[in-house]
């Protein structure tokens, strides 16, 4: 074999060094399945002296038109995380004639339709399989091998972290606090862990799947984004007595009223498929009107399991390079579709909330939701909190929209002290 392609790096971190693992455990392989030798000529980093876990032969430089104007760098990889310069330097290599493949769902999610328009108009490949799930297929699976499919629905726990630290309080029974901390001393969680738990690292991912999922563009600024912050143990606890276990869910769904997409905590049954994802791993349930019900399930971060993705996609950007062919699908939003706001949505919701204990209290919180139409499933009282009732109730299949109207009614009763918490329930077996 005497074909080379050359690949530049742009960031030599966590998933950098293992893109450089890879790259030298499996080098004779992946050129047999390439068609030629995979080459990392140089990698562009910020600090030239740091100490770095893994050794690479490649030049490294601070000055990233050493890669992007180097004529037999053919392939650039994207890793410095970041909306800039990574996205400038996307669009410059794309410019350049140069195939990109990233891991960065910030940019992806943000500024898609711009670099997808640049890789158009060169003829090459933009790649970003490990911006969603790491190192979990699911890109390319929704692009390529879903794509007889009506999607009507995909709905998955994207990120890690937030999936370690409720199953952490569901299993342990700590409180956000301390299981926060915990996940930052074992590196899960980032020191400015806001992306994480509040919500929007997820929102970035759910953008980039509703979009191909859908053929329309969703962008971040239409994804409703709510965090775990606000859920307390107590909550972890009727939710299990209920047989409902609480996840992060990212949520994109079509129907006639056109496209959605959303994250917040949910309730799903213990009997759901993605009840039973635990730890930092990250699963995706994906319904299509011909293959039915499908989950992609694996690592969705980490140095090997992202770098997995990205190097798979630098070897179809090299094949595509080797064989003068190009099999690349770009941009897959071929209309512009209605996106519908979560106050359009529907599903049965729990609210936990404490009231006065004394005769008629219930009727009076029975009244707020009848004066909203919400019906209710259930009303337990679950204990006494002081001289007050603790109440947890499941409506049935409501409009959120109804729900928010009935929950500010309820919040303004004299004989309700406080509405603790309010959690979706997701799933077949709620509705
Ligand atoms: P990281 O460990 O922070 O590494 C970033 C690298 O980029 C470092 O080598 C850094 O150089 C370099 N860099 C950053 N800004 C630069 C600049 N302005 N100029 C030159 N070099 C710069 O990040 P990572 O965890 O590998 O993440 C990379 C990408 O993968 C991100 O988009 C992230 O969202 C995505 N991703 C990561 C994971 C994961 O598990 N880590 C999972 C899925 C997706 P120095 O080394 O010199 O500081
Ligand atoms: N911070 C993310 C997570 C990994 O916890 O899943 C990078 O996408």
């Amino acid at each position: 074999m005497n074909k080379v392609v050359h690949v530049g790096l742009l960031g030599f971190g966590t998933v950098g060094g293992g893109v450089v693992q890879i790259f030298q455990n499996n080098a004779a392989m992946m050129a047999r399945k390439t068609g030629a030798e995979l080459h990392i000529k140089k990698i562009l980093v910020r600090d030239l002296k740091k100490p770095r876990a893994v050794h690479c032969d490649a030049a490294l430089t601070t000055d990233p038109a050493d890669i992007l104007n180097d004529p037999e760098i053919q392939i650039v990889v994207e890793l410095l995380g970041g909306e800039e310069p990574a996205h400038s330097l996307m669009l410059a290599a794309l410019q350049n004639g140069k195939h990109v493949v990233t891991a960065n769902k910030d940019v992806i999610a943000r500024h898609g339709r711009e670099l997808f328009a640049a890789a158009e108009q060169q003829g090459v490949n933009l790649l970003f399989e490990a911006s969603v799930g790491g190192g979990i297929p699911i890109i390319r699976p929704l692009k390529r091998c879903l794509a007889a499919n009506r999607i009507t629905e995909v709905m998955g726990i994207v990120n890690g972290t937030t999936n370690y630290m409720l199953d952490k309080m569901t299993t342990d029974g700590v409180d956000f606090a301390t299981v926060l901390a915990e996940a930052q001393a074992k590196g899960y969680a980032e020191a400015d862990p806001t992306a994480d738990v509040g919500g929007w690292d997820a929102a970035r991912k759910i953008a980039i799947l509703a979009s191909i999922a859908f053929g329309t563009r969703v962008s971040l600024e239409d994804v409703s984004v709510e965090g775990i912050t606000r859920i307390e143990p107590e909550d972890i606890d009727y939710g299990r007595e209920l047989d409902y276990v609480v996840k992060l869910l990212a949520i994109a769904q079509e129907n006639e009223k056109g496209v959605n997409a959303r994250v917040h905590p949910a309730f799903i049954h213990k009997s759901h498929p993605l009840a039973a994802v635990r730890d930092v791993f990250n699963a995706i349930f994906v319904r299509g009107d011909a293959v039915g019900d499908t989950m992609f399930y694996g690592r969705g971060a980490g140095a090997l399991p992202t770098a997995s993705a990205v190097c798979a996609d630098v070897m179809e950007a090299a094949r595509d390079i080797c064989f003068h062919s190009s099999s690349h699908i770009l941009c897959t939003c071929y209309e512009e579709k209605r996106i519908f706001s979560i106050a359009e949505t529907e599903s049965p919701y729990y609210i936990r909330l404490l009231a006065e204990d004394r005769p008629g209290v219930m009727a009076a919180i029975a009244g707020a939701f009848g004066s909203q139409q919400v019906s209710l499933n259930s009303v337990i009282q679950k204990r006494r909190v002081g001289n007050r009732a603790e109440i947890v109730l499941i409506t049935y299949k409501v409009n959120d929209a109804d729900l928010q109207l009935a929950v500010q009614t309820l919040a303004g009763l004299s004989v309700v002290n406080k509405v603790s918490t309010v959690i979706r329930v997701v799933g077949d077996d709620a509705e």
